[in-house]
């Protein structure tokens, strides 16, 4: 089947299938395979803290692949983030996906280079907003996912119906994907492509702990601990009382403070990303998985290339004349 639409034209890709940003680890480690198995692969430019140090992992991930590969500009939390996009831009990143808060001047800068922008948010009125900014595409993340949350955000199912009814640029899913009835799903809601965070992550070529890709394995996603974890929103006191204390701290600190309440931490116990997930601690492991509901499709840890070929497989049977969907207009 030929997986051509507006995403795969604006990525360059063969597949609409998208590797999520991480911060501490989202390395051409991960980026490349993706890229080379047919996805879009994405180095989080936070992850190597320097503009040196993604200028040298941009170039690392092509001597991996000639396929292309993005690079994510985390607002708020990513260091000398005007010097890591003019790294990308230099580096000619066809894609710049920015992510978290407002972006707006970093996709003017963007689009000024020539180079496509995507924006990544948590809810339909801010993706309404980047769609009037001009971004190329937008990637909502539903509820049911991993990394901030929004007190406002939707799950997935609405969120991606509801603003593939109000937008015209293309529309990528986020949020419990892992598996072709999750890729064909969101297609079928008005997505036309699909970004995974946590399913990526139980690949061999993720750079985390054994462990914390077995205890992924091993999660039930209706496991309240989990279930809960994602799904419940920041509380709401924590949230005003971060806000309240806006102006008065330093900006990068507050801004920690907000990530916290966000995806639903104590503000007062700050996360180290780079260790926490090297950690091979069984508490740790635990503790750190479960911001995603996608655990309920992960059931083993494979090569990165395996996931996208088996994806992509059972998606065409599922739209094949055996497949439940094929079968339907056989
Ligand atoms: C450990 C971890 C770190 C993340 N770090 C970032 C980040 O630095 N910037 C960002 O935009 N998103 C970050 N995310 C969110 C993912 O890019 C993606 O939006 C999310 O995982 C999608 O939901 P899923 O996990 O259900 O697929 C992170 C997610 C995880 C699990």
């Amino acid at each position: 089947m030929n997986w051509k639409n507006r995403v795969t034209d604006i990525l360059g890709s063969q597949y609409p299938i998208i590797q999520g940003a991480f911060a501490g680890f989202g390395t051409s480690a991960l980026a490349a395979p993706v890229s080379d198995a047919g996805g879009f692969g994405i180095i989080t430019a936070g992850a190597l803290h320097t503009p040196e140090g993604l200028r040298e992992d941009i170039r690392k991930a092509r001597s991996m692949t000639d396929k292309p590969f993005g690079v994510n500009l985390s607002v708020g939390l990513c260091p000398q983030i005007d010097e890591m996009r003019e790294v990308a831009i230099e580096e000619e990143v066809p894609v710049i996906f920015t992510a978290v808060y407002r972006a707006e001047e970093h996709g003017r800068r963007i689009h000024q280079a020539g180079l496509k922008w995507v924006h990544k948010v948590a809810t339909v009125h801010h993706a309404l907003a980047a769609e009037r900014q001009g971004a190329d595409a937008v990637v909502i993340v539903g509820l049911e996912g991993a990394g901030f949350k929004s007190i406002s955000q939707l799950p997935t199912l609405i969120a991606i119906t509801t603003a593939a009814r109000m937008m015209k640029v293309p529309l990528i899913a986020a949020g419990g994907i892992g598996d072709a009835r999750g890729f064909l799903a969101t297609l079928g809601m008005g997505a036309e492509g699909i970004y995974m965070g946590t399913r990526f992550m139980a690949t061999r070529e993720c750079p985390i702990s054994e462990r914390y890709k077995q205890a992924m394995v091993d999660a039930q996603s209706w496991d309240p601990k989990y279930r809960d974890r994602a799904l419940a929103p920041p509380k709401a006191e924590e949230y005003e009382k971060v806000m309240k204390e806006k102006g008065e701290a330093v900006t990068g600190e507050w801004l920690m403070r907000l990530e916290r309440v966000l995806i639903k931490e104590s503000p007062d116990v700050p996360r180290d990303w780079q260790s926490d997930f090297r950690d091979d601690d069984p508490e740790v492991a635990v503790r750190v998985t479960g911001g995603s509901l996608a655990v309920g499709v992960i059931d083993s840890v494979v090569s990165v290339k395996e996931l996208i070929d088996t994806i992509i497989g059972e998606a065409e049977q599922i739209l094949s004349q055996q497949g439940n969907l094929g079968s339907l207009l056989a």
